[in-house]
This record gives C-alpha cells, sequence and structure tokens, in this order.
C-alpha cells in the first residue's frame, strides 16, 4: 500500500499523510470481554495499532518476598508480538518493553485503590498484536477498560493518547509514517494519560518543542482524551447490555 507522504501545500497548510484533520484521532475499535480465561480483558484498536489486555486478580502475590503488606502491587507486562511490524521482531522481552511496562504501571496506579489489596497483585499482561505507532497509549486504554471489566475497583478510567509536532504543526495521534516524519524541524512525539477529570497520569516526550507549543499539545490531547474515554465507556456499557440479554 502507498500512503501519501506529509507535506505542506503551496497555500502553506499542513497536510497529514491520511488526510486527517490535525485534532482527528484514527478510526477507534473497543471491546471488553475478549479473552474468557482473564477476570477481565478488553481489545483497544486505534487506526491499525491493536492492543489486546488481560487482567488476572487482584489475587494473593508470590513469591512471598514480593508482597507487600502496606498496599497491593500493579505488575504490567507490555509485549509487542513479532508478527506486528512487517519486519520481524525478536520475540520476547527487551529494554523497550520493559520501559513500556514501567510506564503502563505508572499511567494507571493513581487511579487504583492499591491499599485496599495488600499483598495482593493484579497482573496486566497487554499484547500488541499489530503495530502502527501509539501502541503504548493503546495498551494503556486497554488495559484501564480490562481493569474495570474485571471489577478491579478505580477512581476513573484512564485514557492514553499521543500529541505530536510534525515540522512546526501540532498534530494528534501519531501514525508510524508520522512518527518517521523528517521535513523540517522533524517529528515530536508526547504521549500522555489522563484520569476521567482531565488529570495527567502519564507523560513521556520524544523530540523539541517550545514550552508554549507543549501546554497547546496537552490541551489538544486531554480534549481528544475526552472522545476516547467516551468510546471506552460505551465498550462497558455494551458488555453490561450484552449480560442482560
Ligand atoms: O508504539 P509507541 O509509539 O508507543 O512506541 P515507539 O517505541 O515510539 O514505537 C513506534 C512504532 O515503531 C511502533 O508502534 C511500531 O510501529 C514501530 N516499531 C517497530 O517497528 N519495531 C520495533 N522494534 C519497535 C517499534
Amino acid at each position: 500500500m502507498t500512503t501519501k507522504k506529509s507535506e505542506t501545500k503551496s497555500s502553506g497548510k499542513f497536510e497529514r499523510p491520511d488526510g486527517r484533520k490535525v485534532n482527528e484521532l484514527r478510526p477507534i475499535w473497543a471491546k471488553v470481554g475478549v479473552v474468557p480465561n482473564a477476570d477481565g480483558s478488553a481489545i483497544y484498536a486505534s487506526g491499525d495499532t491493536i492492543a489486546i489486555a488481560a487482567v488476572y486478580g487482584p489475587k494473593q502475590m508470590h513469591p512471598q518476598h514480593s508482597q507487600n503488606p502496606e498496599k497491593g502491587t500493579l505488575r504490567c507486562t507490555y509485549l509487542m508480538n513479532s508478527f506486528s511490524v512487517n519486519e520481524r521482531i525478536k520475540p520476547g522481552p527487551n529494554r523497550r518493553s520493559m520501559e513500556i511496562s514501567k510506564i503502563t504501571e505508572w499511567a494507571l496506579e493513581p487511579v487504583l485503590m492499591l491499599k485496599d489489596f495488600p499483598s495482593q497483585v493484579i497482573d496486566v499482561h497487554i499484547n500488541i498484536i499489530q503495530a502502527d505507532a501509539g501502541t503504548r497509549c493503546a495498551g494503556i486504554n486497554a488495559a484501564s477498560m480490562a481493569l474495570a471489566h474485571a471489577g478491579v475497583p478505580m477512581k476513573s478510567l484512564v485514557t492514553s493518547v499521543s500529541a505530536g509536532k510534525l515540522d512546526k504543526t501540532l498534530v494528534i495521534d501519531l501514525d508510524k509514517e508520522e512518527e518517521d516524519f523528517e521535513e523540517g524541524e522533524g517529528p515530536t512525539d508526547i504521549p500522555l494519560s489522563f484520569t476521567g477529570d482531565g488529570k495527567i497520569t502519564h507523560m513521556q516526550l520524544d523530540g523539541k518543542i517550545s514550552p508554549a507549543q507543549l501546554k497547546e499539545a496537552v490541551e489538544m490531547a486531554r480534549e481528544s482524551a475526552k472522545e476516547i474515554h467516551k468510546i471506552q465507556v460505551k465498550a462497558l456499557k455494551d458488555s453490561v447490555e450484552g449480560d442482560k440479554k
């Protein structure tokens, strides 16, 4: 498949490769209850990026020396499958997956009442079955929905989306072609996660951006997160309605 390259038209207007508006998300598809063996599960797809999350627990932490008697432990394991990209990647954990696992824990922990689960663990397994950038955000969105689906007490869902800058233009939800954008100032990628009332639980920045534009990018992401949050809630409600039938 060939995609149109990002370009700045002679009018000076910036065009995204897939023709999206600067604040337009990729098409989203979300559903809970996709892994019957898990206590809770969800699939979250944003364009060609697809994440599945499965939650097991809260359950007694083993081995015993890993238990924290003060509070429960959230243990996230992010894995990008070797078949998720065109060029097969080495299977199994690596530095990147360990970093993203840790970041996912930090993004989700603020909404969990871990103090209510001393010595216990909540295991969240995140599998990326197809990757086209934004996999950490898709993984966090799926994980948040899977935790709610598992009935884990939460203050709110967590919603994640990446804001970014292509040359000088701020955009939302970068795909891989945009993450590889090379013109002008190049790409800046800012993955962010928010609570339901818009508080930031996670933020990263890869690239360069001025403080003023960063502020603007965060606000764009916060607005987009509201759209995603509605889709997450609808998927959870649909599953409850489905159970009633
Ligand atoms: O996926 P995310 O944007 O959260 O993280 P990234 O490390 O910035 O990776 C961006 C994208 O690069 C991934 O979503 C994949 O599409 C691609 N990638 C890859 O093709 N091979 C890798 N080993 C790592 C990432």
